[in-house]
């Protein structure tokens, strides 16, 4: 990822030039070189200063040439900024370019310090990539952008990129769980992935199997017996109120470090996807690296219920009963849906242990989700219509959106089962929202809860907003936002 750096001045070091353009100021810009040559070339390939666009040009230099880079502003609000940043490395990450300095001073109206932060994270997290296993990469195609420097930052921006730094690093630390694929990372691996947060203040604890079956986690154990991987379910505690707030807001993640489906085996084709099925887990983990780093006043628990699910000679079979740590019996009739068996019981370990008011669980859960709502939004559950609100403005605003669905009796009915107390499916339509009624099951009453099923988000097959194509680290602007908003003073 690229370094960003703020300065008073222009570098002396050899860089690119980048010049911020507001929407339709083109005429009125200020431009290095030959300013009217490069005004007529700019208009002339219909440049207009639009969000996320940007025209390229070289000017004579004394080094030899020196590349310009016209930069589409939009309107200056957030979201423009922030598709300007990620243009910054959309076109300059691989480009040869080593630096590049945007020079804010050209600009007549002044973006506010967040604005500015969110252009300098969106260049970091456009330039993040996950090259670990590519050895042959040819020279040309590796990124050569290392340093953004940011010329005439408003006052703030400090405190404004501490915040956004932080953010910007939980992103990228949930990405790299995403890409990992699932023989790199498996539930064990990704607790010691998550130790480093114990540096950061967070408090972590581990359960394996031997403490799961003991608080009787039937439903989280029966996915995890098919596997040779030990399941873990992570705990991770910021409280950044010194103990002053008791209650922690919490959240679980689905953690199915991969998904075969089980005995209920998945179609071969695009069954590697199944990788990024602990996507939810990752948000959480990442969210926490952001709330320690930026020292959230806040407290906060994070838990990740990790296992894979895999068919064999001890996997679980399709109408098993089995007991979750609640009590509650159920019939097993797809051993795919298995996300819900894990989250389940994930809650109900976290709701005896910390009496939360407020939980939060999000998980890559049905690919129904993604039937309704393609790629554009996560799907939004909740049993408060405040907490759904409060989620999806938190999500509007950091670039992460939700859009809620319906809950109720009528299809909770649809989850009976004729000899447990539900069973894990029900019929093929709603099949989204039978799923959130199957985890509303095991939330406490009083307890505000949202389930935030993120299938179709965690995973992109082409770049997008901050993003280049495979994992987004969906889930942690959002959970980040929504804490700062409302939990923090
Ligand atoms: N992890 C999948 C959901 C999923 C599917 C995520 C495609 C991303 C892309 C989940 O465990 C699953 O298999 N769900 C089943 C549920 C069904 C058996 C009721 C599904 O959506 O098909
Ligand atoms: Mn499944
Ligand atoms: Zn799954």
């Amino acid at each position: 990822m690229i370094k960003v750096r703020f300065s008073a001045a222009l570098p002396q070091a050899s860089h690119c030039v980048i010049v911020p353009v507001a929407k339709d100021a083109l005429a009125g810009a200020i431009l290095p070189g030959d300013a009217a040559l490069l005004k007529a070339a700019a208009s002339a390939a219909r440049f207009t200063g639009e969000s996320g666009s940007a025209f390229e040009h070289h000017i004579s230099h004394a080094d030899g040439a020196q590349r310009v880079l016209l930069l589409g502003m939009g309107s200056g609000s957030a979201q423009d900024c922030e598709k300007a940043g990620a243009t910054i490395s959309a076109r300059l990450l691989t480009s040869g370019e080593k630096a590049a300095a945007i020079d804010l001073t050209a600009l007549s109206s002044k973006p506010d310090a967040l604005c500015v932060a969110r252009l300098a994270s969106a260049a970091v997290l456009r330039s993040w990539r996950h090259d670990a296993y590519r050895t042959k990469l040819p020279d040309a195609q590796k990124p050569t952008l290392a340093e953004l420097v940011i010329v005439g930052a408003p006052e703030g921006i400090d405190a404004a990129w501490a915040h956004q730094s932080a953010v910007t690093q939980g992103v990228a630390f949930t990405r790299e769980l995403v890409a990992e694929p699932a023989n790199i990372l498996y539930p064990e691996t990704f607790v010691e992935r998550c130790a480093r947060l114990a540096e950061l203040g967070v408090e972590i604890e581990v359960l394996g199997e031997a403490e799961m079956r003991a608080a009787g986690m039937g439903a989280l154990l029966g996915v995890a017996q098919g596997s040779i991987r030990e399941p873990k379910l992570l705990v991770m505690r910021w409280d950044g109120t010194n103990g002053a707030q008791e209650k922690p807001v919490v959240f679980v993640g689905k953690g199915v470090t991969f998904d075969t489906g089980g005995i209920s085996l998945k179609p071969a084709a695009g069954m590697e996807d199944m990788k990024w099925d602990m996507g939810g887990a990752g948000a959480v983990a990442g969210a926490m690296m952001a709330l320690a780093k930026r020292a959230a006043k806040a407290h906060v628990v994070g838990v990740c219920g990790l296992v894979e699910n895999m068919p064999d000679g001890g996997a679980q079979r399709p109408g098993d009963v089995v007991t979750s740590m609640s009590g509650q019996t159920i019939e097993v009739i797809n051993t795919d849906a298995e996300g819900r068996l894990v989250l389940c019981d994930a809650i109900t370990w976290v709701q005896k242990r910390f009496k939360p008011e407020i939980l939060v669980d999000l998980a890559t859960l049905t690919g129904a989700i993604i039937i309704s709502l393609g790629h554009e939004y996560g799907g939004l559950f909740s049993n408060d219509d405040d907490l759904a609100a409060k989620l999806t403005a938190a999500g509007a605003a950091a670039g992460d959106p939700l859009w809620r669905f319906p809950i109720g009796p009528a299809y909770d009915k649809m989850i009976d089962s004729p000899i447990a107390d539900m069973k894990n499916v029900g019929p093929r339509e709603g099949g989204s929202i039978t799923a959130a009624q199957f985890i509303q099951r095991f939330v406490d009453d009083g307890v505000k809860w949202a389930h935030l099923d993120i299938a179709g988000m965690v995973w992109a097959a082409k770049p997008g907003a901050v993003w280049d194509k495979g994992a987004t680290g969906y889930g942690v602007r959002l959970l980040d936002r929504f804490v700062a908003d409302h939990f923090e003073g």
